[in-house]
């Protein structure tokens, strides 16, 4: 069965570099992100885990946990982790799944069997506190992730949660908002006191409600 957005997130409990962890006693009320990546002592996923591991303050600014996962074992995971924070300058403190038996990868389908048979791509999936599906995002195993557009992804879904906006193409932090079709003109004008600019009846921004 195929996992989309909307869907519960299964839950699971796994073996990890920092102990065996449940997933949802590890996410508490905080919003989620699980990402794969194909195999530990590999370079991308070096730089990955790196860049994960560089975000550590923005990912708590956001309220956001994050968990690793490969089909490595627990004892590769603990060999790498000292290379990665000595090429990469980082600490990486965040746990990373040993999926040997492909139990969560299988749940969460990791495995892309026309593109490895054994080996996970690599997914992210954003879980929000209500342990629901937000994102799905899959990358081949050659490019690395942009970890920008997932933090980017992060404050939408997170604005987008408590006020009834959606955002733009490319929108960053900061820049205005759209007022979702739901809402007539006159309600729009109403919830957002700082002003609505009607550009055609079914496209009006408003500046970010919460700035
Ligand atoms: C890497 O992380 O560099 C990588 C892993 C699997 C296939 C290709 C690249």
């Amino acid at each position: 069965m195929s996992l989309r957005l909307g869907d519960k997130a299964p839950n699971f409990k796994a073996k990890t570099s920092v102990g065996e962890i449940d997933f949802y006693e590890y996410l508490g009320d905080s919003w989620g992100i699980l990402f794969s990546h194909p195999a530990d002592y590999t370079p991308v996923c070096t730089t990955e885990l790196g860049r994960t591991a560089a975000l550590k303050d923005e990912f708590a600014k956001r309220n956001v946990k994050v968990l690793a996962l490969s089909v490595d074992s627990v004892a590769n995971h603990q060999g790498w982790i000292p290379d990665i924070n000595e090429t990469q300058k980082v600490t990486v403190d965040f746990p990373i799944i040993a999926d040997e038996d492909r139990k969560v990868s299988t749940l969460y389908e990791f495995i892309h069997p026309n593109a490895s048979a054994t080996a996970t791509v690599r997914s992210l999936v954003v879980i929000g506190p209500d342990k629901l599906v937000k994102l799905i995002i899959t990358y081949p195993a050659s490019t690395g992730r942009n970890f920008n557009e997932v933090l980017r992804v992060i404050d939408s879904l997170q604005l987008t949660a408590n006020h009834s906006v959606a955002t733009p193409a490319d929108w960053k932090e900061g820049e205005d908002v759209i007022v979702v079709p739901s809402i007539s003109t006159e309600d729009a004008q109403k919830k957002f006191p700082k002003g609505v600019k009607v550009i055609k009846p079914y496209l009006r921004y408003t500046p970010q409600p919460n700035k």
